[in-house]
This record gives C-alpha cells, sequence and structure tokens, in this order.
C-alpha cells in the first residue's frame, strides 16, 4: 500500500517518540517520505540509530535526528527535548506513541507490572507533551499568524473496549484518549490541535505479536474484524499525514480508529477468545 502523495512536508519538523520500531517507524517514514526532517526517540540506543539510518533511506536530503530516553524518566525526557530543540530549534508534529503491553490476567498482574505499562502509556505520554509544548509554540511563532501545530497520540482500542488480558492496557490508553481531549481544549487557543489514533490489529508489529503469537491466533483476530484484514503500517501512517495536515485543521480531540471496524464489536469477542489460549499461572 502507497502513503498518497497529496501532503507537503517539506522542512517541517516530526517529532516521533517511541518511533524507532513498529507502527511509529511507520509513521516516521511516511513523514520523511513527504520531506520532512524527522527526530526519532526510544529507549534502545541501537533502535534508534537503525531508526535514523532508515529514515535516511527514506530521504537522504532530510534533516534526521535521534534521541534515546525512557518516557518514565523526566529528567532524561526534558534532556532530550533539549537536543531536539538544538537539532530542529521547533517542531511542527509531535506524535506520542511510547507504549508496553503484555497479555496477563488481572488476578496474575503485579501492581508494579500494572504500573510499568501506566508510567510508560500515560505518565510517559504526559511528560513527553508537556516538554513538546514550548517547542510547539515556538513553531507557530517561527511560522508565522495561519500556522498551527499538531500532536498526535498513538491510542488503542483497549481505551474505550473493556478487553480480557488487557486491564493495564484498557486503563492507561483510557488516559491516554482523556489527555489527548482535555488538552485539545485546553491548547486550542494556541492553535496547537491534538488528536488520537487508535490502531487496530496491525500486521508485523511487536504489539499484535505479543497479543496473537501464532498464524493461526492473528487470522482468527483478521475474521473478527469488518473489513476482513489485520491492518497494515501503512494504514495507520497514512492516518497520522493526514491529521498533521491542514486538510484536517478543524479537526482537534478527536479520537479516530484506524481498525477495519474492529472496535465495533469484533475486538472485545476476539480477546475473549485469546484468553482461552494464555496459559494458566
Ligand atoms: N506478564 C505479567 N507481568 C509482566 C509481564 C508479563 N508478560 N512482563 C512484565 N511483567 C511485569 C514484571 O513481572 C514486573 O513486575 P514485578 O516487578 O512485580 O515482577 C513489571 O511488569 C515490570 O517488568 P520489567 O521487565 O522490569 O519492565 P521493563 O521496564 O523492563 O519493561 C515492559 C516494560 C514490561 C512493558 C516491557 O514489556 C517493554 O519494555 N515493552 C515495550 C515494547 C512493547 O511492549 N511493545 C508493544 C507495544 S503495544
Ligand atoms: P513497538 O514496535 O514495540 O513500538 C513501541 C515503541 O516504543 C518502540 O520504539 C520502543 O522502543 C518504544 N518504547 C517502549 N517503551 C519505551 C519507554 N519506556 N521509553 C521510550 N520509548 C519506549 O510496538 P507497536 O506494536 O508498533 O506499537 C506502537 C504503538 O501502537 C503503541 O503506542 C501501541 O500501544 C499502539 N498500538 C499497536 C497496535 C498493534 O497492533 N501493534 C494496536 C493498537 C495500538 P525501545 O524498546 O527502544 O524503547
Amino acid at each position: 500500500m502507497q502513503e498518497r502523495s497529496m501532503f507537503d512536508y517539506k522542512g517541517k519538523k516530526v517529532v516521533v517518540i517511541g518511533g524507532t520500531s513498529g507502527i511509529n517507524l511507520g509513521i516516521a517514514c511516511a513523514f520523511a517520505a513527504q520531506g520532512a526532517d524527522v527526530a526519532v526517540a526510544s529507549r534502545s540506543i541501537d533502535k534508534v540509530n537503525a531508526a535514523v539510518d532508515a529514515l535516511k533511506q527514506v530521504n537522504g536530503n532530510g534533516h534526521h535526528v535521534g534521541v534515546s530516553f525512557d518516557v518514565r524518566d523526566p529528567e532524561a525526557v526534558t534532556k532530550g527535548f533539549a537536543e531536539i530543540e538544538a537539532q530542529f530549534d521547533y517542531i511542527d508534529v509531535l506524535v506520542s506513541g511510547a507504549a508496553g503491553n503484555f497479555p496477563a490476567r488481572a488476578k496474575d498482574l503485579s501492581v508494579n507490572g500494572f504500573k510499568s505499562v501506566m508510567d510508560i502509556d500515560l505518565l510517559g505520554s504526559f511528560q513527553v507533551i508537556k516538554q513538546a509544548y514550548p517547542l510547539l509554540v515556538k513553531g507557530i511563532k517561527q511560522n508565522g499568524p495561519n500556522s498551527s501545530a499538531s500532536v498526535i497520540q498513538i491510542s488503542a482500542p483497549q481505551a474505550y473496549v473493556p478487553m480480557a488480558l488487557q486491564v493495564h492496557v484498557c486503563a492507561a490508553k483510557a488516559g491516554v484518549d482523556m489527555l489527548t481531549r482535555t488538552l485539545a481544549i485546553e491548547w486550542g487557543v494556541d492553535k496547537i490541535r491534538v488528536n488520537s489514533i487508535v490502531p487496530g490489529p496491525i500486521a508485523d508489529t511487536e504489539g499484535f505479536d505479543r497479543l496473537a503469537p501464532s498464524k493461526g491466533l492473528k487470522s482468527m483476530i483478521a475474521d473478527s474484524v469488518p473489513l476482513k484484514r489485520n491492518g497494515q503500517k501503512q494504514d495507520i501512517a497514512n492516518a497520522a499525514l493526514f491529521l498533521a495536515s491542514d486538510m484536517a485543521s478543524y479537526i482537534t480531540g478527536t479520537i479516530l480508529p484506524v481498525d477495519g471496524g474492529w472496535s465495533l464489536g469484533g475486538a472485545g469477542a476476539a480477546m475473549d477468545a485469546l484468553a482461552k489460549h494464555l496459559p494458566e499461572q
């Protein structure tokens, strides 16, 4: 599947947190392909370096930057954004997508296991968006009175579909979407639009492999999607290109499912079925 070529992000400064693999790297590459300068960040320096190489392969003319930090460490996030500011000066688009997930029955999940996911997905997102805010405001000042900035959070159907094995992720991603809706209200006056994308089950990703580790389970999930297929990374990247563009200039505070209709009904039942395959502890 090809990304649309109707967008012009030439010279735009795009930052993708958790952008070194999977869905988020797909988003980072899609922006680079449209001419953006892209910064990616995550914990593993090896993944960061590999992602920057991938961005250079997509668009060798772009100024691409890699930063390594853990979103759970406020000081490291502050330092990371200082590095980004030194390279980019300001930010036009922030994608906040760092997350952790594993399937676990609530009765077997330790409080620390629950907390780890809350710390990465929810507190981590808040920390990241807060650090990005002054740079987004700076970008709008720099780009002139008709410009705007965009924040896109990568949520999940768990935010509003209760799912077996996912009590920690459901709680965390519900919070992520409430951040989106709240910040959209507070930051509208600053001309910063804040939206969430809700990916469905996306093929060839860590997140999907963890929930549905076998080919059989993956096709069972595909069957529970109204469009009868699992998604591709490009499906999500296309939505991000749209949401950050001027074509979406009146869209803020929205929670956009890009899931083939999975969250309309199939998602909860499919996770019930998956739960039967997780061994009892
Ligand atoms: N089932 C139950 N509990 C689990 C678990 C699993 N599969 N994996 C981790 N935990 C628990 C640990 O037991 C620990 O709790 P404890 O101290 O009470 O034993 C807690 O979670 C933290 O584990 P730890 O391995 O120290 O965390 P970490 O900070 O190194 O890693 C995770 C964070 C657990 C979220 C890890 O899976 C991760 O790094 N994920 C990122 C990649 C990812 O999830 N991609 C998909 C995105 S959707
Ligand atoms: P992934 O490849 O594991 O992506 C997660 C990214 O976050 C990686 O770059 C990872 O890199 C980074 N990360 C994890 N913990 C971090 C931390 N503490 N600090 C900084 N960075 C951290 O997984 P994915 O499946 O593509 O998921 C991407 C996003 O899509 C997530 O927000 C997920 O919830 C959402 N999503 C996925 C699916 C799906 O089907 N895959 C469905 C719905 C929603 P490091 O390991 O280097 O830190």
